[in-house]
């Protein structure tokens, strides 16, 4: 599992350049993906939404765009990366840790977490603190990378851990950051393996939708 303060440090070092280094790795393809999980959500006509580890909050902002009337926080342990989610106009932001969350039980319709939770130093820990908080009957939803499956995967691999660390070092000055990445996907459960971790953690009716030959995968799951 990742080590708190080392993520939060190296998100802190790379928080200037995260958004513009994502866009050029994924060659944009993450602004589709968090366009799909915001119309999923839509459908769902929520009131309040909590993004977890929103980070310079992508999501949040997509989901206050398409959802005016929907009120969304965003939460990250590090200040660095939401001091940008605030600039770039999420009306709502708090720095608190995702394994211990400062709301009380059944607070939210949605929660929502996007490359958020392979990043923390306990999984079913998180999984649980955005349970507690949501509704009965509320929604999460998780965005996070899978490896592809069948011909692409070892590609893929190769890509994530030779070529994905020297860009992203040239692009951020933070090698070590990306080299950290391939690493934490590997070890990230996906698919049956999010959907049982999702059951274990007490949330139900688990789905798993990968996308762009299953680069990310994005589930959904219910409080009951
Ligand atoms: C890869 S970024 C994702 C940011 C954003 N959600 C996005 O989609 O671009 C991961 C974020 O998780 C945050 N994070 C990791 N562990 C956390 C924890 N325990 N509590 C709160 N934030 C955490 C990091 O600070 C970082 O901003």
């Amino acid at each position: 599992m990742p080590d708190p303060t080392y993520v939060r440090d190296a998100f802190a070092r790379i928080a200037d350049r995260y958004v513009m280094t994502n866009h050029v790795l994924s060659m944009g393809a993450d602004v589709w993906w968090r366009h799909v999980v915001t119309k999923r959500i839509k459908q769902l006509q929520p009131g309040r939404l909590l993004d977890v580890a929103s980070g310079t909050g992508d999501l949040a902002l997509t989901v206050q765009d398409a959802m005016p009337e929907c009120e969304v926080i965003a939460t990250d342990f590090c200040a660095e990366m939401l001091e940008h989610a605030s600039s770039r106009g999420v009306r709502k932001t708090l720095v608190a840790d995702a394994l211990d969350l400062p709301y009380g039980e059944g607070e939210f319709d949605i929660v929502t977490v996007a490359f958020g939770l392979r990043n923390m130093g306990d999984y079913e820990l998180g999984l649980k603190e955005m349970r507690r908080v949501l509704k009965p009957g509320g929604h999460l939803f998780i965005l996070d990378f899978s490896l592809p499956k069948g011909v692409l995967r070892k590609p893929y691999r190769f890509y994530l851990h030779n070529v994905l660390p020297k860009m992203a070092g040239f692009l951020t000055k933070e090698k070590d950051a990306y080299e950290y990445l391939g690493g934490s996907i590997e070890q990230f459960p996906a698919g049956e393996a999010m959907i049982e971790l999702l059951e274990k953690s007490g949330l139900q009716e688990g789905s798993a939708t990968p996308m762009t030959f299953g680069v990310v995968t994005v589930y959904e799951a219910v409080k009951g």
